[in-house]
Order: C-alpha cells, then structure tokens, then sequence
C-alpha cells in the first residue's frame, strides 16, 4: 500500500529563513546548507532572488549560492520572481529555479505585486529562459486550500493556475497549503481532482504546519500516489505576505513518520540533527519540530 521510497525537498534555508526576524549570518546559512548537502538530501531550496526590500532575510542570496560547496547528485533550487531574479540566479549558477504564484487573486498580488493574469507572462519568459539555459524549472502554486486574504479558493483557479504553469513547460509543480488550514479530506478532494489532469509523478505537496495537520495531509497524499514532500528542518518557514502563516512540515517529523513506516528517502536522520541543532542556536528559540525536541531531550 506505502511506497517504497520518497523524495524530499529541503526547502528550510528558503521558505525556512525568510519569515525569521533574527538575521543568519551569510556563513551560517552557508555552513548550514553544507550540513544539509552531507545528510543525503538530494534537492535543496536555498535562497530566493526576490526583492531585496521585500525579503530581507534572504538578501544575501548571491552570496549564500556562490559560498556553498556543491555535493555531486544534490539538487541546488532557488526561487525566482522575475527576469531580474533569473539574471541574479544564473549569475550565481543554481541548478533549478523554482518560480512561484497563487491560485488566489489577492494573495498573487499581496506577494509579488501583480495580479494572476498579470503574471502568467512573466513566469512564462521565466520557463522558457531557464530550459533555454539547460536547467530544470519548478512551479508553486499557493494558497490551494485557502487564503488569507480570500478564504475558500476555489477549485477552478488551483486547476487554471497548474495548466498554464505546465504549459509553461515545468518539471514539477508542488501545490502550497501557505497557511496551513487543508485536512486531510481537503487534500483528497483536491488530488482527485488534480490527478485526473496531472501524473503524480510530477506532483508535489508542500505543506504548512500552521494547525496540526500537515502530517495527516502527506499521509493521504502517499495514499493517493504522490511520493515528493517539500519539508523544512526543523519545522522553520512561513510566508510573510501571508498573515497568520508559520512553519513548514518538519523534515525531521515527516522523516520519523516515513522511517518508521519502512519507506526510505536516503537521508540520515542523525546528521540532520545536529543540523537542527546548529539552526535552533542561530535562531535562538526552540524549533517547532516535535520529533527534534524529542530526540534532543532523549
Ligand atoms: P515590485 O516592487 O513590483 O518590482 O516587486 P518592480 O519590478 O517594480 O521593481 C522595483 C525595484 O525592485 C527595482 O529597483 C527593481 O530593480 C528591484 P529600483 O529600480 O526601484 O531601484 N527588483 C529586484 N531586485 C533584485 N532582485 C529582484 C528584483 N525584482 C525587482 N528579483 C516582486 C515585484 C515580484 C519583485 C516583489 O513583489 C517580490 O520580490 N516578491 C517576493 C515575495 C516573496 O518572496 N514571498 C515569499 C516567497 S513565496 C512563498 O513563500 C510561498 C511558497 O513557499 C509556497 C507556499 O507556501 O504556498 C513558495
Ligand atoms: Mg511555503
């Protein structure tokens, strides 16, 4: 019934570090995403070349990018917003631009400034440029089972928005839960619907942990056929354009769950650990993952 392996994408040093208030210094968040790279994670998000002003917390991305030492077979992603940001990621040679926008009209434009319509043109330019350079291309789309701003988002958008991003030509679209409110019977409502026009295979789930349910959530989504998790160490991450929004899934709870259960994903829990570790001291307070504190109090 489970399947026998899963890939998950670290995106901690990105979604996790750009909510955070306390500034990580550029070597640590260089020497924590070469903590990251040694665990046996094979895709890491590591920065965002957004704007600056919009994302301070991650306005050392060149930086971060150039200063990392690159592991052979890791997949190094980093999201990107516009021609600018592209130019900017490519300059500092990342494998994947992951480019991203809401299935929401409000939240699309509280987030990068521009309404759905608006962007898809953008994005389009984006794709094209990024398979033109021989990289891979990632989309997200957010707030697909509910928004800030709007509540209830319906179906008809989350179905609109992942054609046009497929048409677009991405590898992989991962379907954002941005504050956390889906339930389980949400997400199998949604897949079925999605996996009539879209193979698992080029699905992924990225889920917020807001309220609890974010393991529940991948569950069922396993059930369904998707096998890619979009995780972040030590349950960090939240959007700061989206009110009320806090940390993702911990990629050390979603890994006890899928250890436990006897489906591998190649990573070594115990290097991951001290990698918690390591991010819980530079934060200064206590990381949201459950089975972290488990094991550090152990
Ligand atoms: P804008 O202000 O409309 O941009 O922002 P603009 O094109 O008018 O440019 C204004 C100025 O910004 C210009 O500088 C540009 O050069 C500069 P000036 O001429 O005034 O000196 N600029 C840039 N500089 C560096 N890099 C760039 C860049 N772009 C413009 N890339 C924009 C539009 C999209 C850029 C802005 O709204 C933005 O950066 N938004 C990003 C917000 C963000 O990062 N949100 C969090 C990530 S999404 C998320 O967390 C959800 C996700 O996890 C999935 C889920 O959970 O659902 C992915
Ligand atoms: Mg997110």
């Amino acid at each position: 019934k489970w399947p026998e392996g899963v890939t998950i994408k670290e995106v901690g040093p990105r979604d996790g570090l750009q909510n955070e208030k306390t500034f990580i210094s550029t070597d640590d968040k260089i020497a924590w995403i070469n903590q990251l790279s040694e665990s046996g994670l094979k895709h890491i998000e590591i920065t965002s070349f957004v704007n600056p002003k919009w994302i301070p917390a991650l306005s050392d991305a060149t930086a971060v990018a150039t200063g990392i030492t690159k592991v052979p077979g890791v997949t190094y992603t980093a999201l990107v917003p516009n021609l600018r940001g592209l130019e900017r990621a490519f300059q500092s040679n990342v494998d994947e631009i992951a480019v991203f926008m809401s299935a929401s009209e409000t939240h699309n434009q509280k987030n990068i400034n521009k309404s759905i319509d608006q962007t898809f043109p953008v994005l389009r330019d984006l794709v094209r440029e990024t398979i033109m350079a021989g990289k891979i291309s990632r989309g997200y789309v957010s707030t697909v089972f509910g928004c800030p701003y709007e509540g209830h988002v319906k179906i008809e958008s989350v179905i609109r928005v992942s054609e046009n991003l497929f048409e677009m030509g991405i590898a992989e679209l991962s379907l954002g839960d941005t504050i956390g409110v889906a339930n389980p019977k949400q997400v199998q409502d949604v897949l079925e619907v999605l996996l009539k026009r879209f193979p698992a295979d080029n699905l992924a789930m990225h889920f917020h942990d807001t309220r609890g349910t974010a393991l529940a959530n991948i569950l069922v989504s396993l059930e369904m056929g998707v096998t890619t998790f979009d995780s972040s160490l030590g349950g960090l991450g939240g959007c700061p354009y989206a009110p009320g929004a806090s940390g993702n899934v911990a990629t050390d709870d979603l890994l006890y769950m899928l250890h436990g259960m006897g489906i591998h994903t190649g990573v070594d829990q115990h290097k991951l650990l001290h990698a918690s570790q390591f991010i819980q001291e530079k934060i200064g307070r206590t990381l949201p993952s459950k089975s972290f504190q488990a094991a550090s109090s152990a």
